[in-house]
């Protein structure tokens, strides 16, 4: 007899929110009326009851951690940004980065080219908090609230032509404040990118916010893409362009090492990276080693994206 296992986000309907809050909730999120409809959810976090903060935003209970959240001071002082140099300490360095004016330009292969003010893009978006696991390839990993919207609002605003294929994200290159990018070797600007399908994916976000406000500088602030389902190297911090394209893209690290980093870079335990074992990782914070989930444990979401490219270096 086939056993059905319920999916992460079939929620049992005892935690099912009636409908009449889910209509005021589409209307409650958005930046202007973040909170003031949200304090009787039911499921709504903690993190979403504090109205004073700017990027508070309620928590989207699909989204279930399965682990402790990561103290934040960890989360914001343990962090790769190579524009800020090769250690892990650069949020003083990041700091200088400036966070506003900033603008988003959509690219390339689409119906409506257009630069997007970040916080005129934020009036036309929901916002939703996501606590989501984050897996580096280098095996360490955080669990991390987020604040944000699925990348799927910006390919309607786009409007992605029938050509477009892949989608490549263009980071900030900012020469008086990145130190990072004297070093000629590596191939600035840190770009990074996906299929079309994954970027439509609802599990691929664009985030403002964590811990409840703005993205600090070192986290990727003030925009990053998240893919939580990938070495956390494909979400590129602080983005500048998503340009829509019919060539796959070679990204960053793939220009750099294409025997050790991949387009698809997809979490696997199984496939070790060619210098170190992907089985386990070290969660920031605890330090405790916990084995590693085939695509981070979201593959209820993504898995369907990859049948037929088995022949694809899908966890490179
Ligand atoms: N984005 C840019 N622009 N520059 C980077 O060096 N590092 C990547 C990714 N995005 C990186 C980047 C890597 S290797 C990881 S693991 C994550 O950012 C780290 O994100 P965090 O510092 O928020 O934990």
């Amino acid at each position: 007899m086939p056993i059905r296992i319920p999916r992460g986000w079939e929620l049992p309907e005892s935690a099912a929110t009636p409908e009449h809050l889910v209509l005021g909730r589409r209307k409650a999120l958005g930046l202007g009326g973040l909170i003031a409809a949200g304090a009787a959810l039911p499921w709504q976090g903690a993190r979403a009851q504090q109205a004073a903060s700017p990027m508070a935003a309620m928590r989207n209970p699909a989204f279930r951690p399965e682990r402790a959240l990561t103290p934040e001071k960890d989360a914001t002082s343990y962090n790769n940004y190579y524009e800020f140099g090769s250690s892990k300490n650069v949020a003083s360095a990041a700091a200088r980065l400036p966070q506003r004016p900033w603008t988003l330009k959509l690219e390339g292969m689409v119906d409506n080219p257009q630069e997007l003010g970040l916080d005129d893009l934020l009036k036309k978006v929901s916002l939703e908090e996501r606590v989501l696991r984050h897996r580096c390839v280098e095996a360490w990993a955080m669990t991390v609230p987020w604040t944000g919207f699925p990348m799927a609002e910006l390919l309607k605003l786009a409007g992605p032509q029938s050509g477009a294929k892949f989608v490549e994200f263009h980071t900030v290159a900012d020469r008086g404040t990145m130190p990072g990018l004297r070093q000629s070797w590596y191939p600035w600007p840190y770009v990074e990118g996906c299929t079309l399908a994954e970027a439509a994916n609802e599990l691929c976000f664009m985030a403002v916010g964590l811990y409840g406000k703005p993205v600090p500088p070192q986290n990727g602030g003030p925009i990053r893409v998240l893919f939580p389902w990938k070495y956390g190297f494909k979400s590129g911090k602080a983005i500048t362009t998503i340009r829509f394209t019919d060539k796959r893209p070679v990204s960053f690290w793939e220009q750099l090492q294409p025997t050790e980093y991949g387009f698809w870079a997809n979490v696997n335990p199984e496939v070790p990276h060619p210098r170190w074992s992907q089985a386990h990782e070290r969660l920031l914070g605890s330090n405790e080693r916990v084995p590693t989930k085939l695509f981070n444990g979201y593959g209820e979401y993504v898995a369907s994206l990859y049948a037929g490219l088995e022949k694809e270096k899908l966890y490179l």
